[in-house]
């Protein structure tokens, strides 16, 4: 396991995959080195992939209004992707990324070691709880991964392709706060 500087520095310079070739920046993730609390979405977009940052396009701006929801903020979580280089196109990271580039992620749990895992969307929920995860089904409910409490909502940009789901995402951070009630030390 590297520390924190080893791990940004051997992610900046990463050409494990393909995705090196048409990467602007690694998006490394960002937020409170001891978070409770992890976002993981799929991977940067056009917006991260300019700016180095997660999150921060039309999606980011939707993941701080539901973090607002919930009285959390930026700053006090830990906001990071299954791939930290932006898929051609916004394509699904294909396994071969993620399997090259998900020993950084483990990397960044052990060093942070959070009590609460949230997957943004199915690509996450697929590889860190479970391997054949239905978002539709599944989302809103918790699992426990080595003693770490996981759940998966709606990807944020899903909820922009259909607002249809936004009630139901509205229940899952609800569910999501009553956890964090119950277990983070921090008050949000
Ligand atoms: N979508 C993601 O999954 N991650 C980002 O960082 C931005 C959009």
């Amino acid at each position: 396991m590297k520390n924190w500087d080893e791990l940004y520095a051997e992610c900046m310079s990463c050409r494990k995959c393909d995705l090196a070739e048409t990467r602007t920046n690694v998006v490394f993730g960002d937020g409170a080195r001891n978070a409770e609390i992890m976002f993981i979405g799929e991977g940067p977009g056009e917006q991260e992939d300019l700016t180095g940052l997660p999150f921060v396009g039309r999606a980011g701006k939707l993941l701080d209004d539901m973090l607002a929801m919930i009285d959390l903020d930026r700053s006090r979580v830990f906001v990071g992707n299954m791939v930290k280089c932006r898929p051609p196109q916004n394509r699904d990271p294909l396994n071969v990324e993620q399997e090259a580039c998900i020993g950084y992620l483990r990397n960044q749990v052990a060093l942070i070691k959070p009590k609460i895992i949230v997957c943004l969307g199915r690509i996450a929920a697929m590889k860190l709880i479970r391997e054949d995860f239905k978002i539709t089904r599944e989302h809103g409910k918790w699992f426990e991964k080595a003693g770490v409490q996981m759940i998966a909502l709606y990807h944020p940009s899903a909820l922009l392709r259909d607002p249809r789901k936004r009630p139901e995402s509205f229940e899952d951070l609800k569910i999501l706060q009553a956890k964090i009630r119950e277990i983070c030390d921090h008050t949000y």
